[in-house]
């Protein structure tokens, strides 16, 4: 394209259209097209063609090293990258506005400066003299890191040609601009061409680059998904903002895991690591309220005990709301037409709510069951055993199927104190045997709804229960003996409340 010719570039999802409108066709977002000059975006030296020359290939087998890695001293975040920052690589990590990405990285800066790392931070948002103020409240002035206040890639990469950082901070990625795109910084062409220089810097010079990226309403990195898919590891820092925890969590990660997380708390001298989260999100809950039920979960290799919470109320509106915070909507709409369908429980006169509580997000479908057992627990105003935790996915058909690591998940439960589980059916066994609290085994969700209804989800602690198909004793008298597999009996309701349908 002739230089100095213009494009219209979506600040959404970076398509390019020649001409102007309200609407990207691309993404749907509306009034996110800018003009950006078509000029060589990605910055590179125009040069005429030249012959290729033949490259060298290599077999697939051959022994290559472990990635070099440096730790960060934080071990909280080295557990998120995979055990340290890989020497070369680009991390981007987003987050909303003042949930401690600066913090964070000033932090493990200064660990890392600490170590004897060459450490650059290099600030576009705040002036030195605010950097410095932020060390000193850290307690981290004595850090020997090295500070600028810049935003241009220019100048960032003729100071570090004089350097040889073993990490490089740049925050914000946004705020950067390069002199090989015309348009103005924050918008796409200028992100992506600015990350593509840092980028190759990082594989050039061996340093380790973490760009900060903003995040847009909705929560996506804002500026183009291509440099999410340019960096080597993607990082989200989360968290309730008006709560002290953060969860520092990887959704891409060339050298390590996906499904680490990082608990940290923020105090008022920075943040705080957290060895043990699940004490943390458990911390004060309400334990004699109907509609909470505590949740053993996994995240990565780490189990983690969080509280659910449901508030099932009547609506007045003729659309009754569901809301969610920390869980998928969509999730929540398939376990309230699992309970209407297959167990007959009615929500549809009332709104839903669901929290997580702590401000965590819950992505794995092992809760479902702790989810359920919540909103049955409200719906009725029966609450749940106080010492008991949750595990389990629900199918479609109503059947509870299994979910891994449940020797992990119970181990935990122990170790803060619970006395009884409920968990699939399917994996009760060895894992299961033997504990020090009682498990109860789960075959269907049409079980969970008679137990919290007869009040008996509480199993004893000297051995394993199952109820459901061959384990029907656990079930009030009667209660499952007019149903079929497809459309079970509906247990008798202790004053014959009126949420659950007539069989
Ligand atoms: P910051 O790291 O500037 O957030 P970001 O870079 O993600 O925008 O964090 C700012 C918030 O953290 C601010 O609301 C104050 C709070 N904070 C503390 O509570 N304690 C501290 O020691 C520091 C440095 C910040
Ligand atoms: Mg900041």
């Amino acid at each position: 394209m002739a230089k100095g010719r213009s494009q219209f570039v979506c600040q959404n999802c970076g398509a390019v259209t020649s001409r102007w409108s309200g609407k990207c066709e691309s993404c749907g977002e509306w009034n996110a097209i800018v003009e950006e000059s078509a000029a060589n975006p990605l910055g590179g030296p125009k040069t005429s063609p030249r012959k290729g020359r033949t490259v060298t290939l290599a077999d697939l087998s051959g022994s290559e090293p472990q990635a070099p890695r440096v730790l960060s001293g934080i071990a909280e975040l080295d557990r998120v990258t995979g055990g340290g920052f890989v020497r070369g690589s680009a991390i981007l990590i987003g987050g909303d506005p003042g949930i401690g990405k600066s913090t964070l990285l000033l932090q493990a800066a200064a660990a890392l400066a600490k170590a004897g790392e060459r450490v650059v931070y290099v600030s576009g948002e705040e002036a030195t003299a605010q950097v410095r103020l932020r060390a000193e409240r850290l307690g981290l002035s004595d850090a020997p890191v090295a500070l600028a206040a810049e935003t241009s890639v220019e100048d960032i990469l003729a100071t570090l040609s004089g350097e040889r950082p073993a990490l490089v901070v740049i925050d914000s990625i946004q705020t950067l601009w390069t002199a090989m795109a015309e348009s103005a910084p924050g918008t796409v062409t200028q992100v992506r061409a600015c990350a593509h220089a840092m980028i190759r810097y990082a594989k050039q010079s061996g340093a380790t680059v973490v760009l900060v990226g903003h995040v847009t309403k909705d929560g996506q990195i804002a500026g183009p998904r291509v440099v999410e898919h340019m960096v080597d590891a993607v990082m989200s820092f989360e968290g309730d903002g008006s709560g002290p925890f953060r969860v520092l969590r990887t959704t891409k990660n060339r050298f390590g895991p996906t499904d680490e997380i990082g608990v940290f708390e923020m105090t008022g001298l920075g943040l705080r690591e957290v060895a043990n989260p699940s004490e943390l999100f458990l911390g004060d809950r309400d334990q004699s309220s109907p509609g909470t039920a505590v949740f053993a979960g996994m995240e990565g290799t780490r189990p983690l005990l969080v509280e659910i919470q449901a508030l099932v109320a009547p609506s007045p509106l003729s659309m009754p709301r569901r809301a969610t915070v920390g869980w998928d909507g969509n999730r929540l709409a398939m376990i309230l037409a699992v309970l209407e369908a297959r167990c007959g429980v009615r929500f549809g006169a009332n709104d839903v709510y669901l929290n997580v509580a702590g401000g965590l997000r819950i992505v794995e479908p092992g809760a479902d069951l702790a989810v359920a057992a919540a909103l049955v627990s409200s719906l009725s105003g029966v609450a749940l055993p106080p010492d008991c935790v949750y595990f389990g996915e629900v199918s479609l058909t109503g059947r509870i199927r299994p979910v891994g690591h449940a020797g992990a998940r119970l181990k935990e439960a122990e170790k803060l104190g619970f006395g009884s589980a409920v968990v699939p059916e399917a994996v009760v066994g060895d894992e299961t045997r033997g504990r020090a609290l009682g498990v109860q085994g789960v075959a269907a969700l049409a079980d969970l709804v008679a137990d919290i209804a007869g009040g008996r989800s509480r199993p004893a602690a000297d051995g394993n229960r199952v109820s459901g198909r061959g384990g029907q004793k656990t079930l009030p008298a009667g209660a499952r003996t007019q149903g079929s597999p497809d459309r079970p009996a509906w247990p008798q309701m202790p004053d014959d409340e009126d949420w659950v349908r007539e069989a």
